[in-house]
């Protein structure tokens, strides 16, 4: 019998350990091992899982994380919530560097990335929308708590990289409703949500994209300084969100399969 965890966070560049005095494992799952053993701890009484997206040592890069592997490796410990924090560039001038949103949408524009666990039988998950109502509640509340400002709502349009946008395609993206823009929100969501799970993010804008902004484009430095600058508040918002998620899921994200016959049974 391995460890359990009913919540894990998935840690974005920058966030590669979050959990003091946890123990460490390795989880294979049939889509591959996860992009790093998986650390467990107690949080405000409750175990709690962390798993680096991108690895400890940044080794994946956004379009090669192994993110089936993630989820089912999250959800075979017995995590059914997962809290998901990203760097993010702005689209919109006033979300500078430093600003928190708790997304409600998303536009997928990557391609070519493994997106689905049902490649057999029909299996067609509603995503219209994407993150759990109560996780977002939840991490508002623990912003608010610490004085962070997050704004409520948003849209994250996720880009398939691992470059960063072209002005005109950055300005594109904020003409079609985009609030911010990252490399990895999709399909971590959707996988999220074909397997049940509560998913809820929270963006860190680390910079503006190069269609705000005249004369500026983004670097990856920049992107990983905002991010570190910000590291400590963004951990004590996530620990407090943790602590703070109903032990009851009294939301649609685990009804997501309500009805449909899987191929196979979910860890
Ligand atoms: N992650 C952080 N900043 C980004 C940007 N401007 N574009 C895409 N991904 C990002």
């Amino acid at each position: 019998m391995g460890p359990t965890a009913d919540i894990a966070v998935i840690g974005g560049s920058g966030l590669y350990a979050l959990l003091d005095g946890a123990t460490e494992h390795m989880v294979e799952t049939p889509y591959g091992a996860p992009s790093d053993p998986i650390t467990v701890a107690e949080v405000g009484g409750r175990p709690v899982a962390f798993l680096p997206r991108h690895g400890r040592d940044h080794r994946y890069p956004p379009h090669l994380i192994p993110y089936r592997a993630n989820l089912w490796a999250l959800r075979s410990l017995g995590v059914r919530q997962v809290v998901a924090p990203c760097a993010v560039g702005g689209l919109r001038p006033e979300l500078g560097p430093g600003s928190f949103v708790v997304p409600d949408q998303l536009i997928d524009r990557t391609s070519g990335r493994a997106q689905t666990y049902y490649d057999r039988g029909a299996v067609h998950v509603p995503f219209g929308d994407p993150y759990c109502p109560v996780g977002r509640r939840t991490l508002l509340a623990a912003a608010a708590g610490r004085d962070v400002a997050a704004v409520d709502g948003g849209t994250v349009v996720v880009v398939e990289g691992p470059r960063f946008s072209t002005r005109a395609e950055s300005r594109w993206y904020a003409s079609m409703g985009g609030t911010v823009v990252n490399m990895t929100g999709h399909p971590e969501a959707v996988l999220a949500r074909e397997l049940a799970l509560c998913y809820t993010s929270i963006a860190l804008v680390t910079d503006l994209d190069a269609g705000v902004e005249a004369g500026q484009s983004v670097t990856q430095e920049e992107v990983f300084r905002v991010f570190a600058e910000n590291t400590d508040r963004l951990r004590g918002v996530l620990l407090d969100a943790v602590g703070a998620l109903p032990t009851d899921r009294d939301c649609p994200c685990g009804h997501a399969l309500d009805g449909i016959k899987t191929p196979f049974p979910l860890p």
